[in-house]
């Protein structure tokens, strides 16, 4: 049995969705679960796999390995139509699961929140309705999973489930969303998302106890990168971003993302926000393009080296994995 948190350490777009497909390729030789965790459909995770880009908003990112079960915790909001197209999209319907709970985002949560000049203007939300059917939860008005017909097929009691399969065990991940300083209690508030984001909040969202954890992967890009407002230490200019081959546009929005070099004091403080036992620098390709695409630790230059060891002595935790490119597959486990 193991238990995996996948959470981003900076302000999101670290590459979860990466790290999650690699972890659901390569650590189950039995059964694999994977439940979403995290704010809504906010979120955009980006998957490559056997040569295929995807682009997912609510389904885990470890649809792709076959007979494994896919989850979205009582603690997630989704919006039924993006759902659904995803489901048909990697086709996962009989095994994709919502708990009855599930909270479900309308046209109205997305109204109010273009509506908002305060989240538009100063927040800069992605205003995806996340946050407006948080404060419906809140006030115990939210239709949730179960209220809705076209949702029949998929509901179940997610947290069961989960906690069998660790009994059963299986390899279970939990894909968390935003990322440890979009998190409303830990993060640059009021710059953040309409949660908390953190690993703790992670199981909680899907119903399973912290005595059961495994590993807690906290994922850093080798930079920092940052869409809509906030502070964001040592920011670049576009211009400087480009010539650095650091740009990147936003996964929901299209938004060109703000980027900045990689920051160790936020770096640790994530660690300890999220108790992290692990950490995966991704886009080591691209601050180190001799190392596109390496597969093995004899392919780490002196130059990589010294970063990552830089990264473990002022976190004091391990550099597990290293991305080297988007697809599920290239990474280099230490
Ligand atoms: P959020 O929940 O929105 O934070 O998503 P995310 O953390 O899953 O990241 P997202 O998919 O939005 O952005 C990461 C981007 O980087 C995607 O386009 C990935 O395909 C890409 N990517 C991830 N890891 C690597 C890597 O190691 N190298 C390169 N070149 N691209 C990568
Ligand atoms: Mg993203």
């Amino acid at each position: 049995m193991s238990l995996y948190i996948v959470i981003g350490g900076f302000y999101g777009d670290e590459g979860k969705g990466k790290i999650t497909s690699y972890l659901a390729t390569t650590s189950s030789d039995g059964k694999l679960a994977v439940a979403r965790a995290g704010v809504g459909t906010n979120a955009g995770h980006t998957v490559v796999h056997e040569g295929e880009t995807y682009r997912l908003r609510s389904v885990p990112s470890g649809f792709m390995v076959s007979d494994s079960k896919m989850y979205i915790g009582a603690g997630v909001y989704i919006n039924s139509q993006i759902l659904l197209d995803e489901i048909e999209k990697t086709g996962l319907a009989g095994r994709l699961f919502i708990d009855h709970h599930t909270g479900v985002i309308t046209k109205d949560h997305i109204e109010r929140e273009k509506a908002s000049k305060h989240l538009n203007e100063k927040i800069g939300s992605t205003c995806s309705g996340s946050g407006a059917a948080g404060v419906d939860r809140v006030l115990r008005k939210l239709k949730v999973a179960k209220d809705y017909e076209e949702l029949a097929p998929y509901l179940t009691d997610v947290s069961a489930e989960l906690n069998t399969l660790l009994d059963e065990g299986a390899t279970v991940i939990v894909e968390g969303s935003q990322a440890t300083f979009l998190s409303v209690y830990h993060g640059s508030y009021p710059f953040t998302t309409s949660k908390d984001v953190c690993a703790s909040a992670l199981l909680s969202d899907v119903g399973l106890g912290p005595s059961r954890v495994t590993e807690v992967v906290v994922v850093f890009k080798a930079f920092v990168t940052r869409v809509g407002e906030g502070h964001l230490k040592d920011e670049l200019s576009f211009e400087e971003a480009k010539n650095r081959g650091w740009d990147e546009y936003g996964t929901v929005t299209g938004r060109p993302r703000r980027a900045a070099p990689f920051d160790f004091d936020l770096a640790k403080k994530a660690c300890q926000l999220n108790g992290a036992t692990q950490i995966a620098l991704t886009k080591m390709d691209i601050v180190f393009p001799e190392m596109t695409g390496a597969t093995n630790v004899d392919q780490i230059t002196p130059e990589a080296r010294e970063f990552l060891q830089q990264v473990e002595q002022r976190t004091g935790v391990q550099v597990k994995y290293l991305s080297t490119g988007p697809s599920s597959g290239e990474v280099i486990e230490l």
